[in-house]
Parts: structure tokens; C-alpha cells; sequence
């Protein structure tokens, strides 16, 4: 039997990449999980360079191989910016599966450009996103999760830990979710509720693509610039995985005595 056999579970962002990691992560734990994602996002100052994202229509494939896993799943279109969607992105997962154990914040945004540059609306989404959706999900799940003791794992990352050079805007938004965590992590510890923040380090997904196009020296190929970034960056010597942030979304959300921390899956890259 699987450590999370009979739990319910929501991913967001859950379509592709992590989200879609963690959430086949814990469907094969045992648990039935929802995931919800958008098909658009407002304007272009993110990783994926135009509104189109097409984040629902993978969602709803995520979704089917969920449910070959012999779990129940169900795609939910919801931006996690929006309050109204939010509530409703709640109530349809408890409709439809039952109730709300494990909350995975997921959904996230990234891009590159100096603070002397960056444009408001840049920052805005970033955070809004980022930081926002997470507030948001957050707020809407506790009832659900009071109820039945369930816990939150919200998706940091190393950049909320350490600073990166043209990254000030993503790394204010994922120090955020750290200090958010850690605080929610006490105010809810009295109901049994438990928030853990993980800090993935490189994973090749759609967001690392765009950041060894950003990153590449002149006449190197985002190929090389990948190849470089591992090498120079990670101890271990190998990027992290989906199945890798999965794993470690398992152990949390059936972790009984664990709560407020921020862990990190870099193969060694930051220390604390
Ligand atoms: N890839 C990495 O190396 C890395 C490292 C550290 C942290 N992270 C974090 O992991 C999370 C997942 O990143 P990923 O690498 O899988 O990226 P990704 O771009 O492959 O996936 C992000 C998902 O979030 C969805 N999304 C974006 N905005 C949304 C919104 N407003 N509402 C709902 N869904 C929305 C996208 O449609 C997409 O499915 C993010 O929070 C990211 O910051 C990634």
C-alpha cells in the first residue's frame, strides 16, 4: 500500500515539468490528485515569450495518465492570479474528489533582465504569480485542510535562498514563498496543518530552456550553454529531475512531524 492511498491532492501549474513530476509522484504514493493550470497567461514577460501557454491542454493529458495509474485526477483551467478562479479551482477539486489533503504550489514564472531595466509589469507578474498565487491557494485550501489535518508543500527554489544577478524579481518572489511558509508552517502547526517549502535546483523544463537562451556566451548553443551551467553549477555533477522533486513531495506530505522547512533538491548547490 502506498504511503498516500486514499489522500487527495492538488497540483498547481500541474500540467508539465515539476508540477506534472510531483503530481505523478504522488499518484503512484496512492493519492488522487487534481491539477490545474492555464492555457493563457498575461502578456509576455515570462519564460514562455507570448500569452499562449497551452498549459490546460496538457493539464487534461497529465490528467489521463493519472487515471492509467488507477487514481482518479481531474483537470481544472484556473489562474492562480485570480482570486475568484482560485476559490473555485478549491471547491471543484473537493466536488469532484472529496475533500483536499496535500496542496502543491507549483505554478510559477520566470525571467531575466537587470533591476536598472525591469519593467513594472514584469515584477508585477512575477510576483503575482510567484507570490500571489501561492497566498491565494493557500488562503482558499486551509479550511479544506483543517479538516482533515492535511498539509501544504510549496514549490521555492535555490533562488530563494541566494541571490542571482538578473534574476532580482524571481528571487524576491521565491524568498517570499520561503518566509511565507515558514510563517504559515506556525500559524497553522496548532490545527495539525502542515506547510513545507522544497527549493529545486536545475531542471531541464520549459523555464531552464529559455534561461540557457539567456544565458549563452556569444556563438555557444543553448545546448552548450546547459551543459555548461550543470558542470560549473551543480556539485553532484547532474540535473535535478521531476521525479526527483517528487519524491521529496511524498515524503513531505506524509512527513507527520515535519513542518516550516524549505528544503532544497540541487545536488549540493546550496548549503543551507
Ligand atoms: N526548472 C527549474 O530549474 C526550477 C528550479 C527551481 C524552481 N522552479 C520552480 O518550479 C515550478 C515549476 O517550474 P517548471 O520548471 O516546471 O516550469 P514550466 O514552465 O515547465 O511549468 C510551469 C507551469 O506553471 C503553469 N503556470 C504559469 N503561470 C500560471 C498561472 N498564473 N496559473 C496557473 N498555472 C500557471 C504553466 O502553464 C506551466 O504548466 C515554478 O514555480 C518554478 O519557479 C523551477
Amino acid at each position: 500500500m502506498g504511503a498516500l492511498e486514499g489522500k487527495i491532492a492538488l497540483v498547481t501549474g500541474g500540467a508539465r515539468g515539476i508540477g506534472r513530476g510531483i503530481a505523478l509522484a504522488l499518484a503512484r504514493a496512492g493519492a488522487d490528485v487534481a491539477l490545474a493550470d492555464v492555457d493563457r497567461i498575461p502578456g509576455g514577460a515570462q519564460q514562455y515569450g507570448e500569452e499562449s501557454v497551452s498549459g490546460f491542454a496538457r493539464a487534461k493529458e497529465t490528467a489521463v495518465e493519472i487515471e492509467s495509474l488507477g487514481r482518479r485526477s481531474l483537470a481544472i483551467a484556473a489562474d492562480v492570479t485570480d482570486k475568484a478562479a482560485v476559490a473555485s479551482m478549491i471547491a471543484e477539486t473537493d466536488a469532484a474528489l472529496g475533500g483536499l489533503d496535500i496542496l502543491v504550489c507549483n505554478a510559477g514564472v520566470v525571467s531575466v533582465a537587470p533591476v536598472e531595466t525591469l519593467d513594472e509589469a514584469t515584477w508585477d507578474l512575477t510576483l503575482g504569480v510567484n507570490v500571489k498565487g501561492v497566498f491565494l491557494a493557500c488562503q482558499a485550501a486551509i479550511p479544506l485542510l483543517r479538516e482533515r489535518r492535511g498539509s501544504i508543500i510549496n514549490i521555492a527554489s535555490i533562488a530563494g535562498k541566494n541571490g542571482v544577478p538578473g534574476m532580482a524579481h524571481y528571487c524576491a518572489s521565491k524568498f517570499a514563498v520561503v518566509g511565507f511558509t515558514n510563517a504559515l508552517a506556525r500559524e497553522l502547526a496548532g490545527a495539525g496543518v502542515r506547510a513545507n517549502a522544497i527549493c529545486p535546483g536545475i531542471l531541464r523544463t520549459q523555464m531552464w530552456d529559455y534561461l540557457s537562451d539567456q544565458v549563452k556566451a556569444p556563438g555557444e548553443s543553448v545546448e552548450q550553454a546547459w551543459e555548461r551551467t550543470v558542470k560549473s553549477m551543480i556539485p553532484l555533477g547532474r540535473p535535478q529531475t521531476p521525479d526527483d522533486i517528487g519524491a521529496l513531495a511524498v515524503y513531505l506530505a506524509a512527513a507527520p512531524n515535519v513542518t516550516g522547512q524549505a528544503i532544497n533538491v540541487d545536488g549540493g548547490i546550496e548549503l543551507h
